[in-house]
């Protein structure tokens, strides 16, 4: 049998946990293409030596982000704010030359984040290799590149704007397999003084959280700060910040910059340690994760069994991602939950990847409220919260699995 290696380290892999066969998280799809479906094996594996949690297997990048990518960033109003903050801070980091700085954003998507600098004439780029959202981004006056970003594409960044003053990515780094090679073409695209700035959903709260959900097809990694000092550091470079957000559940965003350039600020070597004592340097850790996934899966089936038995309505409430991971694991189709509601026109009319649950109009929701909602979409549970107050109301209830199983 073929081993396993780890992306970053070429040290063995160990499996930690199988989810079984799994289609691509965003492939929502209509039932003429049921038959050409794709499925992956998907297990993670651990190595100690780079502290890296990934996949083993990943879907070609070109099955995954294309022309009919279905994931627009701008879906939510909170989510906005956050990426204007995070523009807001990047301006304000100190970081930037005064002297006209040059911004590139990794991922762009529709221009959520990069729009900020467009507004305030910031020279930027945004490389995004979906060309349908690349096309939204330009809509905002976002100047895109739809590439994937690699070494090479560095170098012809650098001879054709010049060095960046840093680099930014926000829940796209954790995407990309080839890893090492991006950051090789960082560290050539970074002015001596630039800096990196990205943020990704965070390995320790998913373990904290058993929030499993964060594992699907395009998250070929899910990181911690050991990992990203191991990765970087690899190329000369080093975390000197650390910030975390409050954003997909719980998400980490690194700071880092050549090796020396900048002090290191007392967050990096704090949460180090806590990670240390978490066990996120550690096989052993991960046991323990596999069973609380396992008996996440049993609590949230066997409800499901149960209110379907007591003939309430179920559905779902935002057809994440992430929602591919948990209907898929744990077998839930349509004979449980009876549609998931979504506002994103492009997976409206669609059924779920894999386990073909029909995605509706919010308006289905709202017009015709379910008894028990499953919220898919917990990372945005404050703002769904604040605006479902009539469904709580009228006596609907939400069912939630992060932290742990349980209706609300
Ligand atoms: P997202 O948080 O990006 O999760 P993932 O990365 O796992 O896909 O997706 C949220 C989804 O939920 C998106 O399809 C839009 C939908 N949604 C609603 O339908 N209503 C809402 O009020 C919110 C906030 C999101």
């Amino acid at each position: 049998m073929k081993k396993d290696i780890c992306r970053i380290s070429g040290a063995p892999l160990t499996r930690v946990v199988d989810f079984g066969k799994q289609p691509l998280g965003n492939g929502f799809l209509q039932p003429a293409q049921f038959a050409d479906e794709y499925f992956f094996p998907m297990v993670v594996g651990f190595s100690e030596e780079s502290m890296m949690f990934q996949l083993i297997e990943q879907p070609a990048p070109e099955k995954m982000f294309h022309d009919h990518y279905a994931f627009y960033s701008s879906t939510s109003s909170f989510m906005a704010r956050h990426f204007k903050d995070f523009a807001d801070q990047v301006v304000q980091s100190g970081y930037l030359a005064k002297q006209d700085p040059y911004v590139v954003e990794l991922g762009c998507n529709d221009g959520i984040m990069l729009k900020n600098f467009a507004e305030q004439k910031i020279r930027h780029l945004g490389i995004e290799p979906s060309l349908n959202v690349a096309k939204e981004a330009n809509k905002h006056g976002v100047r895109t590149r739809s590439e994937f970003f690699t070494e090479s594409l560095a170098e012809t960044i650098v001879s054709e704007d010049g060095q960046a003053d840093a680099f930014l990515a926000a829940n796209v780094m954790c995407h990309i397999p080839d890893i090492v090679g991006v950051v090789k073409g960082i560290r050539k695209l970074l002015k001596p003084t630039g800096v990196v700035m990205f943020e990704d959903p965070y390995l320790g709260d998913v373990v904290a959280k058993t929030s499993y959900d964060q594992i699907y097809d395009e998250h070929v990694f899910l990181f911690s700060a050991l990992s990203i000092q191991y990765l970087f550091g690899q190329q000369g470079m080093e975390l000197i910040d650390v910030l975390p957000q409050k954003t997909h559940g719980g998400s980490m965003r690194y700071v880092l910059a050549h090796r020396g350039a900048y002090p290191v600020k007392e967050s990096v070597t704090r949460l180090l340690a806590k990670e240390r004592a978490q066990g996120l340097d550690r096989l052993a850790t991960f046991d323990t994760f596999r069973a609380n996934v396992e008996d996440s899966r049993e609590k949230l089936v066997a409800l499901l069994k149960k209110l379907k038995a007591e003939g309430m309505r179920v559905a779902g409430y935002g057809a994440t991602s992430k929602s591919t991971t948990i209907l898929n694991y744990c077998g839930i189709g349509p004979d449980l939950i009876d549609y998931i509601s979504d506002t994103t026109p492009i997976k409206q009319g669609k059924r779920t990847p894999g386990m073909h649950i029909p995605v509706v109009p919010y308006e289905t929701f709202k017009g015709n409220p379910p008894d028990y909602a499953v919220l898919f979409a917990w990372n945005h549970a404050e703002e769904i919260m604040a605006k479902e107050k009539e469904f709580m109301a009228a006596g609907g209830k939400w069912i939630v699995h992060v932290p742990e199983v349980k209706v609300l």
